[in-house]
């Protein structure tokens, strides 16, 4: 057999782009710039209380009069019209197809001047194949043309080309983007039915092999070990002792799908391959019912997820594998196994990664339907386009064993709405046609509402949004008998800032536009942590929870999201816009990490004589005693269940943290009152510990009573030096490390309050970020203040540089 590959794919990386004027944007560069692909043009900045001001009412926040909204989308000038252009040399024999990971937005491809596709959808992937009378002179010029109009989002949504762009060459018979399906109907520890189907192209028509006179087969591999091979457009064959995915085990096999004819050559029968697609799958089973929760290859389990939003903080939204992987690891060593990309298609990348590195993936593609939450939201595009939407993202993300299920949309109007079934029928419907192996589920607001209205019911897989106080009533009216934290929490904090008196409050605002690090304080709609451990740890029919976020992301930044300029970040992360993990990441990691103890102490330890600080300690052992320079403050455990309802009655119990106090509180009109009760069974709180200069330190001990670890935190002297901690330089092959860079005493103490400003000299810098949500210290220059006594600096791996701050002594960066 002779084997000759026709088909490559060409990433299109080098282009030149520029910006146009537009009404919003009338003054802008339009000079030519070399530019890489994926690119956001406005990542840059600068930061600008005048970009996408937006004078609304954000219904869902229970707002009734329009008012200013500051950063909304990011404070970032995304807005206007970019235009990229590049070359390619092409064969006039040949196909080509353009594909787009997802280009933002409203983009016109055209190929030498003559539009060849539009898509508005900025998050979505499409393709175009070029007609071939384009191709004749054997050059083909590319342009692309994108539109970001104002208010079309409630977040950042970046700017450009921001994922690859692929250009296919093939034969005009070929395998359409997307067109190779592989399912695995059948599971079980001694064997798998992996079945395929092949789709084929001749041009831009629908064909068969036999039409076309051509064969299709694919082999299947696990690793470099062949298994077998399905020799049709359309078959199945059995694996036998499968290696099943999960999140711990994240096995993956590949299926190479071949496409050839046979000819007759003088020396006899050849086959010419001319296609070959290589897709990646897993061999996992998945179900949810009423009895037994969701189970994973037949073991129940919840998600321990969280909702990310798509841009990567100083990145911006152009897509960076290096990035997507450092987050991964950083949730994965808190105990996430679980991914919502909300709202919108995640990057290839993202999918690829969480299939390796095992983490679970809830995708869903809208945060509305045809009822827009902005101006020009996708609703002006929803009827005419959803079916396509679907159908593109379906058809990418099928394949992929990490994905468990589907949403239809993000808290979208229609919940309340009389077109609310009808149209969620009709997508579930489509996703179905398109993957009947994937429950398709709905992030619900609305509670008070859809439990009686009949849209609850409709969703095949109902998702509350917070409304934690309206679990047990949906429960008791939702058909389905199981329910799913769509989204939760919403807690806001800022890294390293701690506020007194430490009070449950919600949207507490300070003048210094942070939120405090005790993780007590949340929105009118929102909530704290242990209001969703609880429901999960008490009822099986809850099916796990994606908290809102797992990292900050530009734009909304409620609390300070009304006329609070500067603040354009948000402050709902458990880890900040600079990847720096803030207090809560160790509360999650207490319940989630089941396979490491953890042990968190906090706050920091450099306060004023005369104050009384709360000190928290987040952990998995069961009980621990605080010392203050050597004196025991106590020994505190987690409260049970039961100890907490008697806590909620008034009683205070030997041993267990007594509740934090209650501040200020909008009355709860979504049904979820703050439940102080509930932060004694999971945090160990001493709240009267009077300040004095030195270390204060807790002492854990098993469940056996023995002691088992200790964390501590000391006072810090003046700032002394800068210390260099590397966050993934080991996490090979990164191209792009993080570094921490920390403001520390002469001792190696971290200082709390320091925010002296920090620069790079030296080569392969990439961008700089410090989690402050209030600061505009542009992310492309290369300096940064401190916040908290930290930042961090994003360096291409092998640069030589230094770290300085006045007065300071500096850090070199040497990689070996
Ligand atoms: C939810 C919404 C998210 C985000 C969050 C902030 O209602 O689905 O997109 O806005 O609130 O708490």
């Amino acid at each position: 057999m002779n084997f000759i590959l026709l088909a490559v794919s060409t990433l299109l990386t080098a282009w030149q782009f520029r910006q146009e004027p537009s009404p919003q944007m009338p003054q802008v560069d339009t000079v030519w710039h070399e530019v890489r692909v994926p690119h956001d043009w406005s990542v840059s900045g600068p930061f600008d209380r005048a970009n996408d001001l937006q004078e609304v009412i954000v219904v869902q926040n229970g707002e009734k009069e329009p008012t200013w909204k500051t950063g909304r989308s990011g404070g970032l000038p995304w807005m206007g019209r970019g235009h990229y252009r590049t070359r390619a040399t092409v064969n006039k024999n040949m196909c080509y197809t353009l594909v787009f990971d997802g280009a933002m937005s409203h983009a016109r491809v055209l190929v030498n001047g003559r539009e060849i596709a539009y898509w508005p959808y900025g998050y979505n992937s499409f393709d175009c194949i070029i007609p071939g009378e384009l191709l004749q002179s054997g050059q083909i010029e590319i342009d692309v043309l994108l539109e970001n109009k104002p208010q079309q989002s409630r977040w950042y949504p970046g700017a450009g080309l921001y994922r690859n762009v692929h250009l296919v060459e093939s034969e005009h018979v070929h395998v359409p983007t997307f067109g190779v399906l592989v399912r695995t109907p059948e599971v079980s520890a001694d064997k798998a039915t992996v079945e395929i189907e092949v789709e084929l192209l001749n041009g831009t028509a629908a064909t068969t092999a036999e039409d076309e006179g051509v064969f299709v087969f694919t082999d299947i591999f696990y690793g470099d070990r062949y298994v077998g091979t399905i020799d049709s457009q359309h078959g199945k064959m059995e694996v036998l002792q499968p290696h099943l995915w999960s999140p711990e085990t994240p096995h993956l096999y590949t299926a190479r799908t071949q496409v050839g004819r046979k000819v007759q050559a003088e020396e006899g029968k050849h086959h010419v391959i001319f296609e070959e697609r290589t897709t990646r799958f897993g061999i996992r089973s998945i179900s949810y019912t009423p009895e037994k929760g969701f189970q994973l290859n037949g073991v129940t389990r919840k998600f321990k997820g969280v909702c990310n939003h798509h841009d990567l903080g100083p990145l911006g939204a152009a897509i960076h594998k290096d990035a997507l992987r450092h987050q991964i690891v950083m949730l994965q060593q808190m105990g996430c196994d679980a991914i919502r990309t909300s709202h919108n298609m995640p990057a290839p990348e993202l999918v690829e990664l969480c299939d390796e590195m095992g983490m679970m993936m809830m995708i869903e593609p809208f945060d509305v339907w045809n009822h827009g939450k902005t101006e020009n939201d996708y609703n002006k595009e929803f009827n005419d386009w959803w079916q396509r939407d679907i159908t593109n993202m379906v058809k990418h993300y099928r394949n992929n064993a990490c994905v468990m299920l589907w949403s239809s949309g993000n808290e979208v109007w229609n919940q309340v709405l009389s077109d609310g079934i009808q149209i969620v029928t009709d997508l579930q419907a489509l996703f179905h046609e398109l993957d009947p192996t994937r429950p398709v589920t709905n992030g619900m607001d609305q509670a008070m509402h859809i439990i009686h209205n009949g849209f609850g019911a409709a969703v095949e897989l109902p998702g509350l949004n917070y409304r934690t106080g309206r679990y047990l009533e949906a429960y008791e009216f939702l058909p389905q008998k199981m329910l799913l934290g769509s989204e939760t929490a919403s807690t806001v904090s800022s890294r390293g800032v701690y506020k007194l008196p430490a009070m449950l409050r919600d949207f507490a605002m300070y003048d210094d536009y942070q939120s405090s690090g005790y993780d007590l304080e949340y929105c009118p709609w929102s909530g704290l942590p242990e209001q969703d451990f609880q429901l999960q740890d008490d009822y099986p029919w809850t099916l796990g929870q994606f908290v809102w976020t797992g990292f900050d992301y530009l734009g909304e930044p409620s609390p300070y999201d009304t006329d609070a300029w500067p603040s354009h970040s948000s402050y709902f992360g458990i880890i900040d816009l600079a990847s720096l993990p803030k207090d809560r990441y160790w509360l999650y990691r207490s319940q989630w990490n089941t396979l490491q103890p953890t042990l968190h102490l906090l706050p920091h330890w450099n306060w004023q004589a005369g104050e009384r600080v709360p000190v928290f300690c987040y952990t998995s052992y069961p009980e621990a005693e605080l010392f203050v320079n050597g004196k025991s403050y106590g020994r505190l455990r987690h409260a049970t269940a039961e100890e907490c309802e008697r806590l909620a009655k008034g009683e205070s119990i030997q041993g267990v943290s007594p509740m934090p106090p209650v501040g200020e509180f909008t009355p709860p009109v979504w049904g979820s009152a703050p439940r102080p009760e509930l932060l004694p069974r999971y945090r160990l709180m001493w709240y009267d510990v009077p300040w004095q200069p030195g270390r204060i330190e807790v002492v854990a001990y098993d469940a056996e009573g023995r002691e088992a670890e200790r964390a501590s935190v000391s006072t810090a002297g003046k700032p002394h030096h800068l210390e260099v901690i590397w966050a993934n330089k080991d996490e090979n092959p990164d191209e792009l490390c993080y570094a921490t860079v920390r403001v520390v005493d002469k001792a190696g103490k971290l200082c709390p309050h320091a925010a002296d400003l920090i620069a790079y000299s030296g080569d392969g810098f990439v961008a700089a970020a410090n989690g402050n949500a209030a600061c505009l210290d542009r992310f492309v220059e290369p300096q940064m203040h401190a916040f908290s006594g930290q930042c961090t600096f994003i360096i291409r791996r092998g640069s030589q540089g230094v770290f300085t701050a006045k007065g300071l002594k500096k850090a070199p960066v040497a990689f070996p």
